[in-house]
C-alpha cells in the first residue's frame, strides 16, 4: 500500500515513518522544506495555502494525515481547517481510498481553542469525499515532558494536581495507525490512550524523582469550565486496547533508571 504521511518529520512522523516501512508500506511524506534523507520519499507541501498537494496525493492508496500547527487562533484554522479541506479535497480528486486523520481524546469536550480547531478538521474529515478514520490519541509523554519543563521555569512546577492525564508513547501511536491503514476506513473515531490515569500531581512527583529535582509543585486550581472537564477526565479514554509503556518507562528512557544513575 502506497501512504502519504502529512507532517512526516514531527514528534509522531518520525514514530511513524519507520513503523510504516517495517511494515510494508511505500512511503511518502511531506514537509514545508525540502529534506534529503535517502530512507524516505519527501514532497514539499505547504497546507496553509495548497503548495504541492496535487503531487504529494497523486498516485498514493491512503493519507496518514499528522501535520498540524497547534495553538488556536488564525494560523492554526489555516492550516488544521481548511488545509485539512484542501487535503480532504485533493485526495478525492486522486481517488485516494482511506484519509485517517490524527486527533486528541478530549477535542469535543475540553474547551481549548486549538481543540475546537481540531473537532473541526475532524468535521472536514468526515464531510469530506474520502472514506476516512479519525484516531483520536491522548498526550504523548514528551509532550508532558516538556509542558512540565515549561510549567517549572520559574522554580517550582505549577499545575493543577487533581488534573487527570494518560500519556500514550507515540512509538506505541504509529504501530496503531499502521493497523489502522491495514483495516481499511471505519468512517468512524477511535480512541487510544496509555496503559494508566494519572493524576498531574503523581505525574510531577515521578517526573521530579526521575530529573532528581527538587522542584515542587505549586498546586494551582484551574478555573472554570476548563478546569472541571481536565479533573473529570476530559483528557483520558475508556477504550481499548491501550498503549502499555507507562509514564515512567517514559521517564527512566529519558533521564535513566533512578537506580542507574
Ligand atoms: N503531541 C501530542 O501529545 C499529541 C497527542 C495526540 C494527538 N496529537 C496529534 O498528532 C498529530 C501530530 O502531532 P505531533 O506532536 O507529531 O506534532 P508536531 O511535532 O507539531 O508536528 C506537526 C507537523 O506538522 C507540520 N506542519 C505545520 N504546519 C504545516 C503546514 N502549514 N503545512 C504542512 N505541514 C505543516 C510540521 O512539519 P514541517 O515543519 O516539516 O512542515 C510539523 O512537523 C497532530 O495532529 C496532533 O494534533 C498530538
Amino acid at each position: 500500500m502506497r501512504v502519504l504521511v502529512t507532517g512526516a518529520g514531527g514528534t509522531l512522523g518520525r514514530a511513524v515513518l519507520p513503523r510504516l516501512r517495517s511494515d510494508g508500506f511505500t512511503v511518502r511524506a511531506t514537509s514545508r522544506r525540502p529534506r534529503h534523507d535517502p530512507t524516505t520519499d519527501w514532497v514539499v507541501v505547504d497546507l496553509a495555502t495548497g503548495a504541492g498537494l496535487a503531487e504529494a496525493v497523486a498516485g498514493v492508496d491512503a493519507v496518514l494525515h499528522l501535520a498540524s500547527r497547534p495553538g488556536g487562533g488564525a494560523p492554526t484554522h489555516r492550516v488544521d481547517v481548511l488545509g485539512t479541506r484542501r487535503l480532504a479535497l485533493a485526495a478525492g480528486h486522486a481517488g485516494v481510498a482511506h484519509l485517517l486523520y490524527v486527533s486528541i481524546v478530549g477535542v469535543d469536550r475540553v474547551p481549548i481553542p486549538y481543540y475546537r480547531q481540531k473537532l473541526a478538521a475532524e468535521q472536514v474529515v468526515a464531510a469530506g469525499p474520502v472514506p476516512w478514520t479519525v484516531l483520536r490519541a491522548t498526550q504523548f509523554p514528551v509532550f508532558l515532558d516538556r509542558l512540565l519543563r515549561a510549567a517549572s521555569r520559574l522554580g517550582p512546577v505549577l499545575g493543577d494536581p487533581a488534573v487527570l492525564a494518560q500519556p500514550v508513547d507515540q512509538h506505541e501511536v504509529a504501530a496503531r495507525l499502521a493497523e489502522l491503514l491495514t483495516t481499511g476506513p471505519l468512517t468512524g473515531v477511535q480512541e487510544y490512550g496509555g496503559p494508566q490515569v494519572l493524576r498531574f500531581d503523581d505525574a510531577v512527583r515521578a517526573w521530579r524523582v526521575a530529573r532528581g529535582s527538587r522542584r515542587p509543585l505549586l498546586p494551582v486550581r484551574l478555573p472554570g469550565r476548563l478546569g472541571r472537564e481536565l479533573r473529570a477526565g476530559g483528557l483520558t479514554t475508556s477504550a481499548v486496547p491501550t498503549g502499555r509503556r507507562t509514564w515512567a518507562d517514559h521517564l527512566a528512557d529519558t533521564y535513566g533508571r533512578p537506580d542507574r544513575r
